[in-house]
């Protein structure tokens, strides 16, 4: 039997409703939330630095301020998101003290380098591409604000993915040496595209309960197999070779069957050991101790002001 405010949160879920701040909820959809929102707001973060690298060195002004702009909506995808956090009682410092200790997680794809201009187009095309067969579904979560989030940040993540496409169209239009960038960083973003819709759901632990409250709307494997199915039509249009060699169409299932993820590698990442994570996190610590002062000033003002209401 369940209590009353108990029974009520299972009649919302049911319904497909949404649940609201102030609801009543169980202990454990609020921390998963919190774990989920928060890992998804630090990815934000930390996913400006793979781009913020080319900024300045952007091929023309035209490029250079889509770029900028581009790197600005993260920021505020981040900034969204931590609020929806902040909604089921985390706090902003706990969470960015998490991040900066290195205790909390965040895409691991956000751990390769960007070597080359074409990354820009593949980072759009490929991850702001699965960034959003991952995240429509969650525009239907079922906590409101989370959910309310993911509506704007899908609109944004649309035009993302269209601007790092264009991109690699016109590497792939222009001379054999630009062709050959083009492909180089798909070859090297692929693979690890595919790894940000989690580990396969025999080994996802947090999936079965994140479905039955309706948080997740479709499994890790599901969502990967909706990307690779949208990416190779894509793929011919731009005359890139998505690089596994086992990908074929599969008659019976009418999808296309792909090879063997390194799930070794995907580990790794995730405990640290990927080819940037170390950079990323220092990255971050820096900024935010070169932020110090603008919280401090920031934080007298505030006292200040009320000082002044109050006497
Ligand atoms: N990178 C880092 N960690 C990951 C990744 C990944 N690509 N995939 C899974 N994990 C972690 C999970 O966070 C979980 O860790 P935890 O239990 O310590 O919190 C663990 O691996 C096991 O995975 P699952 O049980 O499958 O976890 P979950 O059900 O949360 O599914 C997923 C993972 C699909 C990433 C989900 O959390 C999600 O949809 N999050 C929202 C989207 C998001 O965060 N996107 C960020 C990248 S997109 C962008 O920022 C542009």
């Amino acid at each position: 039997a369940f209590s009353v405010e108990e029974q009520q949160f299972n009649d919302l879920i049911e319904a497909d409703s949404r649940i609201e701040p102030r609801d009543w909820m169980p202990e454990g959809y609020r921390r998963s939330l919190v774990r989920q929102i928060s890992q998804h707001a630090h990815s934000e973060i930390i996913g400006m630095q793979p781009e913020s690298n080319w900024i300045t060195r952007a091929p023309s002004l035209k490029r250079k301020a889509i770029l900028m702009a581009k790197v600005q909506d993260e920021a505020g995808h981040g900034l969204y998101l931590y609020s929806a956090a902040q909604t089921l009682g985390a706090t902003r410092d706990d969470m960015t003290d998490a991040l900066i200790a290195g205790k909390a997680r965040y895409s691991s794809i956000f751990n390769y380098p960007t070597p080359s201009w074409a990354d820009m187009g593949s980072i759009g095309w490929l991850v702001d591409g699965a960034a959003i067969c991952n995240q429509v579904p969650l525009c239907r979560a079922s906590y409101g604000p989370y959910g309310r989030a993911m509506v704007r940040i899908c609109k944004e993540e649309s035009f993302h993915q269209r601007q790092g496409f264009e991109i690699l169209l016109e590497l792939m239009q222009g001379t054999a040496e630009q062709r050959q960038m083009a492909q180089d960083s798909v070859d090297r973003w692929y693979w690890p595209a595919l790894m940000m819709f989690g580990p396969p759901d025999d080994d996802s632990p947090n999936s079965a309960q994140s479905m039955a409250w309706k948080i997740k709307r479709h499994s890790n494997d599901e969502l990967r197999q909706r990307f690779v199915n949208m990416l190779v039509p894509q793929a011919a249009v731009l005359g890139v070779t998505l690089p596994d060699s086992d990908l074929h169409f599969n008659e019976e299932t009418q999808q296309w069957d792909l090879g063997e993820i390194d799930w070794t590698e995907f580990h790794e990442v995730l405990a640290g050991r990927g080819a940037n994570n170390a950079q990323r996190l220092q990255r971050r610590r820096d900024a935010h101790e070169e932020g110090r002062w603008v919280r401090e000033a920031a934080a007298a003002y505030a006292s200040k002001q009320t000082a002044r209401k109050e006497s």
